[in-house]
């Protein structure tokens, strides 16, 4: 019931300055985000590894009207790869990003830059053996998202995305990108859409997440299970089974905070395990989407709240 309105809040200016202002804030934030600095991104890289996890590090923002503000996101993911690389953890190792916040929604010329943009992580990442994934945003940008996909791709062809098993398209997106060689993340979709374009429904979007698992297991790519659902973890390993996958050809992702001891216990399995690693100052939006997919996490801020 809350959902819309925190999905909503989101994406507020006013409600952001609210709730940046409140200091209990920080510390709820702290369970979702590895910290400020490139230092903290790499130090939580560093523990994860300890017990066999891998990460994607989301260098957090989105939504950016200010072509500077692309320049330093990219600025900040060379940093943080070359980071990475000098502490020996970039090998293997993914950063996610978020187009909107290296140009795509710039007046004009956005997605051209937002492409440009993502080229230099590339290479970036390239250049240390790290991978790149592109996260989806709200269903307006799926189409330029999966067009700077295929862009990318001719250069780096093992550059990955996103798909939302929410939106009606993504089963069909499932076939026609998981040929040779390709990188989906699964998950189940994060932002408000309208009935026009998403399943509204629980139930209905965890059918079309199995349906759209189906169909990757049984492709060429390498689908990347992104989910803390029990039954689609379950479902996912017999798929995988089913189609002769071994654990270097699938994987499975959460985000960091939630279900750590899951995290662990597939990658003790010998499960191949990622955690996405948000840093960064930019948590505004991210924070709230979590706060709307579990009521729980709402309740632990709002007790906060009257605690102190
Ligand atoms: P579901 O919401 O049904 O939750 C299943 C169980 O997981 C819950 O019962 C609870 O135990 C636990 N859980 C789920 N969310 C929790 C939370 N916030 N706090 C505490 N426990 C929680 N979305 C998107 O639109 N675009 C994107 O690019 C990405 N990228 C992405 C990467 C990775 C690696 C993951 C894991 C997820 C995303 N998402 C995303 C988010 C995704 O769409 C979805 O909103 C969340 O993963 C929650 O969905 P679940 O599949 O976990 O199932």
């Amino acid at each position: 019931m809350l959902r819309a309105p925190l999905l909503a809040a989101a994406r507020s200016q006013r409600m952001r300055a609210l709730i940046e202002a409140v200091p209990v804030t920080r510390s709820v934030v702290r369970r979702f985000v590895s910290g400020s600095a490139t230092a903290d991104a790499v130090r939580v890289a560093r523990e994860l590894a300890a017990d066999g996890r891998k990460i994607t590090i989301d260098h957090l923002g989105e939504d950016t009207t200010d072509a500077a503000q692309a320049t330093a996101t990219v600025q900040a993911y060379e940093e943080l790869l070359t980071a990475l690389s000098e502490q020996g953890l970039a090998k293997g190792a993914d950063v996610s990003v978020k187009l909107s916040a290296v140009g795509q929604f710039l007046p004009g010329d956005g997605e051209d830059v937002a492409l440009e943009n993502a080229r230099k992580i590339c290479a970036a990442a390239e250049a240390v053996g790290a991978t790149v994934t592109l996260d989806m945003e709200d269903h307006t940008t799926t189409d330029s998202t999966l067009g700077i996909l295929r862009e990318l791709r001719a250069e780096y062809p093992w550059v990955g995305a996103v798909l939302q098993a929410y939106l009606h398209r993504t089963e069909q997106d499932c076939r026609e990108l998981s040929g040779p060689g390709s990188r989906l993340r699964l998950c189940k979709g994060a932002y408000a859409e309208p009935e026009s374009v998403a399943f509204q429904d629980k139930s209905e979007v965890d059918k079309s997440y199995v349906r759209c698992l189906r169909v990757l297991m049984a492709g060429q790519g390498y689908p990347m299970v992104a989910s803390h659902d029990p039954r689609m973890i379950a479902i996912a390993g017999k798929l995988a089974a089913d189609a002769g996958r071994t654990a270097d050809d699938h994987e499975y992702q959460m985000l960091y905070g939630i279900r750590p001891e899951e995290q662990k216990r597939l990658a003790g399995e010998g499960k191949t395990m990622r955690v996405y690693v948000p840093c960064g100052d930019e948590w505004y939006g991210y924070f709230m989407r979590r706060l709307a997919e579990r009521p729980a996490n709402l309740a632990f801020f709002l007790r906060g709240l009257v605690t102190r």
